[in-house]
């Protein structure tokens, strides 16, 4: 067990829901912030990680995903372009290097549809069940990489997005904050074995206008997000992490998407 800033948490052991698992004993959690309010919070929210290639949200979201579970909250964890059947394919098709003729509209309007079914399949029958439901990137990905880094106006992107999302908006959008260089660097250390996807291929700058278009999306809007300085090492980043969530909690701030 670890505390950071008087927050003590079971660590990433598989501490499960599963009443045929060990259960975290109650004190694992300050008095403040027991057990039982962090499942109240978390569960029937939607939740979205999200941040530019490199950033280590996927270590992050791992990790989040435990530490919920940990508290007993059922997850629901999906990831975005694919998370279905139909997804999947459409995945296929936009990350493999040979589409290199693909235009940024029919590029947006692929995730948009890999996202309709996704949110119908599986992120909106999770909510209602009371679910946390955990996604890898959304709608924020599509505003920084085909928004502000391949200049498809919001308004534009939004008008698709509210055919495909409808009135499902996530409840928190962490954005995992991280210059180029540094996430050039984790991108070539962690794909020792796989080649670069056809996203991954594109220019430095393009990636520079990816994280302008996250950062400005978080001052647009923060109340819905959160962000997050990925640069750190991920034990801190994690501790912020936690530290963000508490204190959304501790204000009050309850799920928008809960019917
Ligand atoms: P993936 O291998 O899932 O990367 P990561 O682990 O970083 O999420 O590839 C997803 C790629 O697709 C990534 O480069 C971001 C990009 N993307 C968009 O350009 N627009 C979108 O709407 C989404 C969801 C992803």
């Amino acid at each position: 067990m670890r505390m950071i800033r008087g927050w003590y948490f079971a660590n990433d052991s598989k501490t499960s829901a599963d009443p045929t698992m060990p259960q975290p004993p109650n004190d694992t959690i300050h008095p403040e912030t027991k057990t039982e309010s962090m499942r109240a919070f978390l569960g029937g929210r939607f939740v979205v990680f999200d941040g530019p290639d490199g950033c280590g949200k996927s270590t992050q979201f791992r990790r989040f995903s435990d530490w919920a579970h940990a508290q007993g909250v059922v997850v629901t964890e999906v990831r975005e372009p694919g998370g279905t059947d139909i997804g999947e394919q459409i995945r296929a098709i936009l990350l493999d290097p040979r589409n290199s003729v693909m235009t940024v509209k029919c590029e947006m309007l692929l995730y948009m549809a890999s996202r309709a079914q996704l949110l119908e399949e599986r992120i909106r029958p999770a909510l209602e069940r009371g679910e946390l439901v955990l996604a890898d990137r959304f709608v924020s990905s599509t505003l920084a990489y085909q928004g502000t880094a391949g200049g498809i106006t919001t308004d534009d992107i939004m008008r698709v997005a509210r055919i495909a999302v409808g009135d499902l908006w996530p409840d928190e959008i962490v954005i995992f904050d991280v210059d180029t260089e540094t996430a050039w660097k984790r991108m070539a250390a962690g794909r020792a074995n796989s080649a670069p996807d056809r996203m991954e291929l594109k220019s430095n700058e393009f990636h520079d206008r990816v994280r302008q278009g996250y950062l400005q999306q978080c001052r647009d809007d923060p109340a819905r997000y959160v962000a997050i300085d990925a640069r750190q090492d991920p034990e801190t980043v994690f501790a912020r992490l936690i530290e963000a969530f508490v204190s959304r909690m501790k204000a009050g701030i309850g799920p928008r998407v809960r019917r």
